[in-house]
């Protein structure tokens, strides 16, 4: 299946901002609880983007790991080497498209992590294998996307405003179609875990800086709404007016997040 997406370098850090400033809780927290990391680790993270999960395991380990981070895109790649500089370049930053072999050793890796990216493959079970050939055995496989239920006040405020359906969602659709069913066949064990995390805005503007990263022309899966740009603005302009209705009325609008971290086994 091939995927239209291109993440954006500024698409990918604004989104992550507002995370930051409106979210309740902190996904790396919750990440480095489930997986319970131990000093000395060969760490590789595949669709690494700016490093943002790179960096948060370097610090968690105090420098004592070492941390290979790929991703096919070079912006994203020079964003994360730019911040690699603040820690001595003590992470590994190349390039690797998942679609492809990837130029690794085999049975080499105490931990994988896939955050936010492994729906993008073009052959899951393909991408899938080739993790589990470069991880030792016994090493753990740690992705993370969102579930079915995740932002349903988006979706909805999107087809409110649009009067258009969604068009399906890699992530959620993958994850329930392909991707952990394919991870219990080929690894040992496997396990489940959900973050829920409500984004509250209390003024329209923070909801429409998302919405644009979230919906920008680059990201190709929403051309069913819009395909030009002005098409792409006439789309945020009847965002704004419903988001902005239901702030007027409730006070606020909470947008929570709902991910689903997976541990596979080798
Ligand atoms: C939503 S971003 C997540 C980035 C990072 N893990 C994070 O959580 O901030 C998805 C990432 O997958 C990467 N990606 C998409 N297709 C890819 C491919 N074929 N090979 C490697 N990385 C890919 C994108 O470049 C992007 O950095």
């Amino acid at each position: 299946m091939k995927i239209d997406f291109e993440e954006t370098t500024n698409d990918l850090l604004k989104r992550i901002d507002i995370h930051s400033q409106y979210g309740a809780k902190d996904i790396d927290t919750w990440m480095l609880d489930v997986l319970q990391l131990k000093p000395g680790l060969n760490i590789l993270d595949i669709g690494c983007g700016a490093g943002k999960q790179c960096f948060s395991f370097f610090h968690h380990l105090k420098g004592d790991v070492r941390i290979t981070g790929t991703d096919v895109s070079e912006s994203l790649l020079s964003q994360a080497r730019l911040e690699n500089e603040k820690v001595g370049n003590a992470v590994d930053f190349r390039q690797l498209d998942f679609n492809l072999p990837f130029d690794l050793p085999s049975d080499n890796y105490d931990l994988i992590s896939a955050c936010f990216a492994i729906y993008y493959a073009q052959d899951i079970p393909f991408t899938l294998a080739e993790m589990h050939r470069v991880l030792k055995v016994g090493g753990r496989l740690f992705t993370t996307g969102p579930m079915p239920d995740n932002k349903q006040v988006f979706y909805d405020i999107v087809r409110e405003a649009t009067g258009k359906p969604i068009p399906p969602m890699p992530g959620s659709s993958r994850y329930a179609s392909q991707i952990y069913g394919t991870m219990q066949q080929l690894f040992s064990n496997t396990e489940q875990h959900i973050f829920e995390n409500p984004l509250t805005f209390t003024s329209v503007e923070p909801f429409m800086v998302y919405t644009r990263a979230s919906m920008s022309e680059d990201r190709r899966l929403w051309n069913s709404l819009f395909e030009t740009h002005e098409e792409f603005e006439t789309v945020m302009a009847q965002i704004e007016k419903v988001a902005t209705e239901r702030i007027s009325h409730d006070g606020q609008l909470v947008m929570t997040k709902v991910v689903g971290g997976f541990i596979a086994t080798k």
